[in-house]
């Protein structure tokens, strides 16, 4: 274990001592202080969901999500390594492969987290072979377009609806390879729930599922958020 002189309030990531405030967990630390780990369900507003594993690190030899662990004193987390990010890119080529992610074509592209993250660990191609699951899109709202081939099942949405909108417009279904995003209405159209574009549930996807009509490609190629900074030199104040 590396000698990181950690005192009462203070863990080690990478081998620099970082401090941490009561209650907070690896990630929230790392994050306020700037230091990045790679993550796809985590936000700084909501719970931790713990689903995704691409925040994996070890801590003190042992596999963990850095978004649910609780950081504590004299903690020795291993993160940018090729062991963790190794591991990171094969879930993240997992993502990719379940769904339909054509990047080029996506209006969310540069401004991503998915897409982001697999350009910070590396991810140069699948590697796994493509499902091209037949997934139809719901634009039946008249000021969202759902497109659900891009869902990688982080339930933020489902959590901002219930939690911070009083909607329950989402939720997450079926199981195992079948799980998928489902809008809560009779029907299953999204016209047929109370969702609204200034809902926090429309602005929080991390990818291109949740997308505003009539304002396709509004940011020009490269002025979009990780044209301009990597998605690891985003980390301070906040969740990339
Ligand atoms: Fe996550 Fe977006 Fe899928 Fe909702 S639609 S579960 S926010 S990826
Ligand atoms: Fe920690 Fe998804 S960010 S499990």
């Amino acid at each position: 274990m590396t000698d990181t002189g950690a005192t009462a309030d203070s863990f080690s990531l990478d081998g620099e001592d970082l401090p941490f405030m009561p209650g907070d967990t690896v990630l929230q630390a790392a994050t306020r202080v700037g230091r990045y780990i790679p993550h796809l369900c985590w936000n700084p507003d909501f719970a931790p969901h713990g689903s995704c594993r691409v925040c994996s690190v070890k801590a003190n030899g042992r596999a963990g999500a850095a978004c649910t662990l609780r950081a504590s004193p004299g903690l020795d987390v291993q993160s940018n390594t090729d062991e963790m990010n190794g591991h990171r890119k094969t879930l993240l080529q997992m993502l990719f492969v379940e769904g339909n992610h054509f990047c080029p074509s996506c209006e969310k592209s540069g401004n991503c987290l998915l897409q982001a993250t697999a350009y910070e660990v590396g991810m140069e191609g699948p590697h796994f072979e493509e499902f091209y699951p037949t997934r139809p899109v719901d634009a039946s709202h008249p000021d969202i377009l759902l497109d659900f081939n891009r869902c990688i099942l982080c339930e933020l949405c489902v959590r901002a609806s219930r939690d911070v909108d009083g909607k329950d417009v989402f939720a997450i279904g079926g199981h195992g390879i079948g799980t998928h995003l489902l809008v809560n209405s009779e029907s299953g159209r999204l016209a047929d729930t109370p969702m609204a574009l200034t809902d926090r549930a429309a602005q929080v996807c991390p990818v291109g599922v949740i997308l505003p009509k009539r304002r396709g490609f509004a940011v020009p190629i490269g002025q979009r958020r990780f044209d301009i900074l990597p998605v690891s030199e985003q980390a301070e104040g906040g969740s990339p």
